[in-house]
């Protein structure tokens, strides 16, 4: 299948920070899922890559001047041929001037002139991100409708560590699609209702038995349906603090129930499935559990026997209404499809998304998956290894599609 952005023109404003190379490789992703791509620099810019290696990599001349360009589209030419720009790194000048409204230079007067989705890519130094002139700047322009990405955290270039690193490419990839590719609302006015992560089987007051899910497939399904026109309340077992903190930034924590073992997990889902539409169970819900000791288990036998117990399937006690949709997900390392076809007759699923936890593709913690839905009238499509966002939209799409 085709990618989102293929053909689409992306124009990449860099602006003089230190992460101006890392545009370079965006430019090169972008290309390479077919965009058509333009790059404009600022004259800061020009002092850290030059102008010929975003020309090489894009195939088109690129624009450090508002003058001199006479070979060239001037700036109303390029906002209106935009179909997304992305200022990528975004310094705060850069984001100071967008939030005055200056246009002194092409990437501000572009930004003030262009109608299209504009994604903002803040990447500096951690004291000039979080100085509160740069936090105001950016709520302005957020109000003012840009886009703006959260950027990473980690060592930075000065040597501290700290929030203002320039995101990974896949990120930005991801943030482009929720935010810019996916226009159709498949699911207006659908509420849906998604578990996300593993759960918790406590064995004794300091110890439990979980598993390896990150919650990042859940929370990536979970935007795009928002970004599809769904309203989504999130059931989050044991779930990546990064995950959920960037999720929450975005659209608050209202429609988070956090729970923590898998009968906590059941015990949700079933209060809320009679106001639900589409029920999408992501999460990797313990298959056995344990009696919980009140006190720490003392470390005194050379073997320790746990007994197991099999928790209750959620799917199996919930009473599917006929115009409710019930979305499994499938997480096999062996026999793939036909676990998750088996899965899919059995719990009387509409669709089952199955995916590889093992070998060079696992979808486990990774920003990537490759993914095949099956549906319960027997169809069946691949979704090749890509990010989980990009994945989500088009597994969504497709089912959207099939539902219609
Ligand atoms: C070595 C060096 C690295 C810089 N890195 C950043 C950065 O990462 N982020 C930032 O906002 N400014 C950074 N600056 C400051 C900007 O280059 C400066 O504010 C400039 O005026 C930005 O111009 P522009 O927004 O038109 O590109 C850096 C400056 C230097 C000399």
């Amino acid at each position: 299948m085709d990618s989102i952005i293929k053909d689409k023109n992306i124009t990449v404003c860099v602006t003089g920070g230190i992460a101006a190379y890392k545009a370079v490789y965006l430019c090169s992703f972008l290309k390479k899922k077919g965009a058509i791509v333009r790059v404009i620099m600022s004259k800061s810019a020009t002092e850290f890559v030059t102008p010929l290696t975003f020309k090489s990599i894009t195939n088109n001349p690129v624009i450090t001047t508002m003058f001199d360009n006479s070979d060239f589209i001037p700036h109303i030419g390029i906002s209106e041929l935009s179909d997304i720009i992305i200022v990528a790194p975004a310094t705060a000048n850069c984001i100071a001037k967008a939030a005055s409204g200056i246009a002194d230079d092409m990437i501000s007067t572009v930004l003030l002139s262009a109608t299209c989705p504009k994604i903002i890519v803040p990447a500096m130094n951690t004291q000039m991100y979080v100085n509160p002139v740069t936090q105001r700047n950016i709520n302005t322009i957020k109000n003012f409708g840009f886009l703006v990405m959260e950027p990473d955290t980690g060592l930075m270039a000065c040597g501290t560590t700290g929030v203002g690193r320039f995101p990974e490419i896949e990120s930005i990839y991801g943030f482009i699609i929720q935010n810019c590719a996916a226009r159709n609302h498949y699911f207006s006015g659908k509420k849906v209702l998604i578990t996300a992560g593993g759960t918790i089987e406590d064995i004794d007051p300091v110890r439990y038995i979980s598993n390896r899910s990150s919650g990042k497939t859940a929370f990536a399904f979970a935007e795009t349906f928002i970004s599809l026109g769904a309203s989504v309340t999130i059931i989050a077992g044991n779930v990546s603090d990064i995950i959920m903190d960037s999720y929450i930034k975005k659209y608050g924590n209202e429609n988070i129930i956090s729970v923590r073992s898998a009968h906590d997990m059941k015990k949700s889902v079933e209060e809320k499935i009679n106001s639900t539409d589409i029920l999408c169970m992501c999460a990797a819900v313990a298959d056995y559990t344990t009696e919980c000791n009140t006190l720490k288990i003392k470390k005194n036998e050379n073997t320790l026997n746990l007994s197991l117990i099999k928790t209750l399937d959620i799917l199996g006690s919930l009473h599917k209404k006929t115009n409710q949709v019930f979305i499994g997900f499938a997480a096999e390392s062996n026999n793939l499809e036909l676990y998750a076809s088996e899965k899919l007759n059995k719990k009387s699923l509409d669709f089952v998304i199955a995916n590889q936890i093992t070998g060079e593709k696992t979808a486990f913690g990774g920003d990537k998956s490759e993914l095949i839905v099956l549906s319960n009238t027997g169809k069946r499509e691949s979704f090749f290894y890509k990010s989980k966002n990009e994945n989500a939209y088009l597994v969504l799409e497709y089912i959207a599609r099939s539902l219609s």
